[in-house]
């Protein structure tokens, strides 16, 4: 039987050394997500009832912009068409940045498209690219902020009260080509895997900047999305959050409230208008010590890397 410890990432040090890399990425963090939908104009629908989004435009392809309670002109975009992700954007912080970003991967032959004029609402210049997955990647300049978007915002609006897109979380059926893919391409550095013995990483967490994760590889019998996640004010507005959609009644929630072990966040889980998973969550760890940070392996049969309170994931998390 091969044991976790064959699994373990190499240090960040050794990993860029190793890499063929494009070079240390200008992406800050979360953007926006855009999601294929069958009926945006439902999705949206539900995401203003019972989500705490705001719905901010709707253009002329359709396109459904979505705001959170943050700094950002929206969060969550659906876009017609059959339900998967469309694209997920990482902000960058001028354009500067993401003209740096253009050189070093054009050098580094990687395939990227540019976006100029950006088809999205108020959004400008992008770059595009494209992970071995299949998952298309936008770096588009945006609100930069020094401390993640939580510390920034208080909102006014009551539960839910999402502030910010962190994460996005695919399914990803070659693991180890999408984990190359966001260290060598987008420079992601690792800041967490779980791992079974005799499979390899089964997630696998990596970050931009001091945020624990922006991008979650979850494998899976094919690519795809997982869930993806909101950011909210703290673990109070979590669960209060939580309260309002188990007490409504309209919302599945499926999983929480609860404490992940990698990133430590406290989060619960729920279904969108079209069946995606959604995370609510607050507390995720930073990383300050970037050059000393060695990123931790989690046993996948370590009951607390779901949950430290000691719930485990429902059966529909791993269909
Ligand atoms: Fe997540």
């Amino acid at each position: 039987m091969t044991t976790i410890e064959a699994f373990e990432p190499a240090t960040t040090s050794a990993r860029r050394k190793a890499s063929n890399t494009a070079g240390r990425t200008t992406i800050e963090r979360g953007g926006y997500l855009a999601l294929r939908s069958p009926d945006p104009a439902a999705a949206a629908a539900f995401a203003v009832e019972h989500m705490g989004l705001c719905l901010v435009h709707v253009d002329r392809a359709g396109r459904h912009y979505l705001a959170a309670n943050g700094l950002d002109p929206y969060s969550l975009v659906y876009v017609e068409g059959e339900r998967g992700i469309d694209h997920v954007s990482y902000v960058v912080r001028d354009e500067a940045a993401r003209n740096a970003a253009e050189a070093r991967l054009r050098a580094a032959d990687v395939p990227v498209e540019r976006l100029d004029p950006n088809p999205l609402w108020r959004a400008k210049a992008a770059l595009r690219v494209v992970s071995p997955a299949g998952h298309a990647v936008h770096l588009t300049p945006g609100v930069h902020v020094d401390v993640p978007m939580a510390a920034l915002t208080r909102p006014s609006a009551d539960a839910p009260a999402p502030i910010s897109f962190d994460h996005v979380a695919p399914r990803i059926a070659d693991v180890d080509a999408e984990m190359s893919w966001l260290e060598d391409v987008l420079g992601l550095r690792e800041s967490a895997r779980v791992v079974a013995p005799d499979v390899g990483p089964v997630i696998a967490f990596f970050r931009a900047h001091t945020l624990f994760h922006c991008y979650t590889v979850v494998r899976g019998p094919a690519n795809g999305l997982h869930h993806y996640q909101f950011s909210l004010k703290n673990a109070p507005a979590v669960l209060a959050a939580h309260k309002r959609m188990r007490e409504g009644g309209t919302v599945e929630v499926v999983w929480g409230p609860l404490r992940h072990g990698p990133g430590h966040n406290v989060a619960f889980y729920f279904r969108d208008h079209d069946g995606n998973f959604v995370e609510y969550s607050a507390e995720e760890e930073i990383i300050l010590d970037d050059e000393n940070y060695v990123a931790a392996v989690w046993s996948a049969e370590d009951a607390k890397f779901a949950d430290e309170w000691g719930t485990a994931p429902p059966a529909v998390f791993f269909e």
